[in-house]
């Protein structure tokens, strides 16, 4: 079994780049960052996977700059969208499958419960919306294939909501923090944990049927919202006597739009394959110790 991993200097790649080969069954691993392959280029990723020939294409690489895309529509559009698309279609050439990355930033946060796969997407950012594309193409061009979409990723490592709130918790008294926008922070070791198994699954199964095949979402479990976020960092942080106050999104405008509520449901992901992720508590705390 060969795995093809794209991404692999970003948050959650760096996590499965280290976690994959310990995988019994995983022969190979071969890891692409933007150093060794620029996505956008995308005749150059077509010969890529032409020439690695993987059984899986794992791809963890996105343009995340959620502000920056609203402004960078077209290569937000390459990384986001067609790279995928080329994955697929070669993934589908070559007989291999794929399990790609997607957000709950398609969804428009109008919701007032956990959205499950059924609910139609609606992005209001250029991020959602190319990443929306992303996810169709996948869908559309490799039947052997899962699009798992999470939620509030962060780890000790890589530009994240945690590192952040640390560092601005040792420099600051008070952090102002929004407050109403709802969501599930989620770490990279619990998606690297639940990613593994499907990799399990695929060696099993020789590959993901039509049947498996299709969108999952896959966040810790709970809700919180950004403030509440930072308030559990501070709190089992050194800083804890900083103080975090509650604003709302209107005093804090951001070029892109933010949904409101993309707490995601996984049954489908528990139903299917027996997974879950721990609550999104238990995991800061894992994700803290850490360091
Ligand atoms: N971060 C979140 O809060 C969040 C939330 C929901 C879903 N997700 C999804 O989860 C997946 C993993 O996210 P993550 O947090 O691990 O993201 P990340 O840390 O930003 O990693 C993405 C990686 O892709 C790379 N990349 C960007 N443009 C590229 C290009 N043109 N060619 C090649 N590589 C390129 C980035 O390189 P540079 O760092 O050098 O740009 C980075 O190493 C993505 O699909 C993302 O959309 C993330």
């Amino acid at each position: 079994m060969k795995i093809l991993l794209f991404g692999c200097d970003g948050q959650l790649g760096t996590h499965l780049n280290e976690a994959l080969p310990n995988v019994a069954g995983v022969e190979e691993l071969s890891g692409y960052g933007i150093n060794d392959l620029n996505l956008s280029h995308l005749d150059r990723l077509r010969q890529v996977i032409n020439d690695e020939k993987p059984n899986l294409i794992i791809n963890a690489a996105a343009y995340t700059a959620v502000d920056k895309a609203e402004s960078d529509v077209e290569l937000a559009a390459k990384v986001n969208a067609e790279a995928p698309s080329v994955m697929a279609e070669v993934a589908t050439i070559l007989n291999a499958g794929m399990i790609h990355y997607s957000t709950d930033y398609v969804f428009d946060g109008t919701a007032t419960r956990p959205y499950s796969e059924d609910d139609i997407p609606n992005p209001e950012s250029v991020y959602g919306s190319t990443k929306l594309d992303g996810e169709n193409a996948v869908l559309m061009h490799c039947k052997n294939s899962l699009v798992l979409r999470t939620s509030w990723v962060y780890s000790m490592h890589g530009q994240n909501f945690l590192r952040t709130i640390l560092r601005l918790a040792a420099e600051r008294d008070e952090l102002k923090v929004v407050g109403d926008q709802i969501g599930a922070p989620t770490t990279t070791r619990a998606l690297t944990d639940a990613s593994l198994k499907l990799v399990q699954y695929f060696m099993l199964h020789n590959g993901f049927s039509e049947t498996v095949s299709g969108v999952y979402h896959m966040t810790c479990g709970g809700e919180t919202s950004w403030c509440g976020f930072a308030r559990a960092i501070v709190s089992a942080s050194e800083y804890s006597d900083t103080r975090v106050l509650d604003i709302p999104t209107v005093d804090y405008p951001t070029p892109a739009k933010r949904p409101a509520y993309t707490v995601l449901s996984n049954k489908k992901l528990f139903d299917t394959f027996g997974i879950s992720l721990p609550d999104w508590e238990a995991a800061l705390i894992e994700c803290m110790q850490e360091e």
